[in-house]
């Protein structure tokens, strides 16, 4: 199983992603300031990933807060919050694992626990504990998207929503991918290459080599050629934000493959655990759109590709509207239109599970 963030003695492990396929390192990151510097510079990337990561980083800064008291802790808690929050804007899942970890708190502050050990060791818990359900949670996404792939299909997909994008094991997209094999499908997988950062051309087609599911990599300008030629039966991509209308936030590219998903009348899907939908977010409109260094556009590696002093936009993400969406496959169950309605009512199951 490939594991991209693991929580040990020593520290954060993670798998540092921005030196794959060539090179297979992990490092150790030591204190909650390196944890998110690390997804600053997208040593981890990936919504789940991200939000599994920053609570394994609180988890360590308060393990090592020096301070005597249960308001010392606090104070050292927030502080690593706001930090740890400014490392990347657009993937929800950052906010509500932190909110998950804060929660921690103030409910031992409702208990009168009034030893901060015992808080440091429950903060340690809930990271663990979100950690397995990222891994539970895409195991069910694989089940419930698995039985929307045909047997025989080919499925195009844009960034990596797969293993190296959550805790491991499985992924959203991929994890329908994953989810159809297990059930004994055959499924070829198209992966967009994802300029500027290749995660398509980089991990997709790493972790999908490495498991032997069959992968080819195009380049993000021939996805409209490809499912003209007839050779792509459904898309699904992951999410970084799902609004409360299912406008969906993802890898920049996602809405240009949306929409030529529909003009060639392909099934386009979501794959997201409903950590990634942030009902608070009416509409796409409210989704905070992360712009990354013009170096990530200008070079590849370290070659530079354009003249000196251009203009450069690098956009990250955009947002797909959900006309173009056939189907969000969570955790829960699958949403169909109108999602305002149905994204809400998976949402209200996973809360009464979790009481
Ligand atoms: O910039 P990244 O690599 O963090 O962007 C990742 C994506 O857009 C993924 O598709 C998304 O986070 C879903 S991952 C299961």
């Amino acid at each position: 199983m490939i594991k991209t963030v693991e929580w040990t003695k020593e520290g954060v492990r993670m798998l540092d992603q921005r030196l794959l396929p060539n090179e297979e390192k992990y490092l150790m990151l030591r204190s909650y300031e390196e944890v998110a510097d690390a997804i600053r510079k997208m040593v981890v990337r990936g919504a789940p990933a991200i939000g599994v990561s920053a609570a394994m980083g609180l988890a360590l800064g308060a393990s090592q807060s020096v301070g005597t008291s249960v308001a010392d802790l606090e104070f050292d808690f927030n502080f690593m919050c706001k930090v740890m929050a400014a490392t990347r804007p657009t993937a929800v899942n950052l906010f509500w694992a932190i909110e998950r970890m804060r929660g921690v708190i103030t409910k031992a502050k409702a208990e009168n626990i009034r030893d901060e050990e015992e808080i440091k060791k429950r903060l340690t818990e809930e990271a663990l504990l979100i950690y397995n359900e990222d891994i539970e949670a895409n195991r069910a996404i694989g089940l419930f998207g698995g039985e929307l792939i045909a047997d025989n299909s080919t499925v195009l997909t844009h960034c990596n929503a797969g293993a190296l994008a959550t805790a491991g094991d499985y992924g959203t997209a991929l994890g329908v991918i994953r989810g159809a094999i297990h059930a004994g499908k055959r499924v070829a997988v198209i992966a967009d290459e994802t300029r500027p950062f290749l995660q398509g051309a980089r991990l997709t087609a790493w972790e999908l080599a490495k498991d032997n599911i069959p992968v080819t990599v195009i380049t993000d300008n021939m996805a409209g050629h490809v499912m003209k030629q007839g050779k792509v039966d459904c898309v699904v991509v992951g999410a970084d934000r799902i609004a409360a209308n299912g406008d969906t936030a993802n890898k920049i590219g996602t809405y240009m493959v949306a929409v030529l998903a529909k003009q060639h009348n392909i099934p386009f899907y979501v794959a997201a655990p409903l950590s990634t939908v942030d009902l608070a977010t009416a509409t796409g409109d409210g989704i905070p759109i992360e712009e990354r260094d013009a170096k990530e556009v200008t070079h590849v590696q370290d070659y530079q590709m354009t003249p000196d002093g251009v203009g450069v936009h690098n956009f990250a993400f955009d947002v797909t509207p959900n006309e173009f969406i056939a189907a969000i496959i969570t955790d829960r169950g699958v949403a169909r239109p109108p999602y305002t309605e149905s994204l809400r009512t998976l949402a209200a199951v996973r809360l009464a599970r979790a009481r």
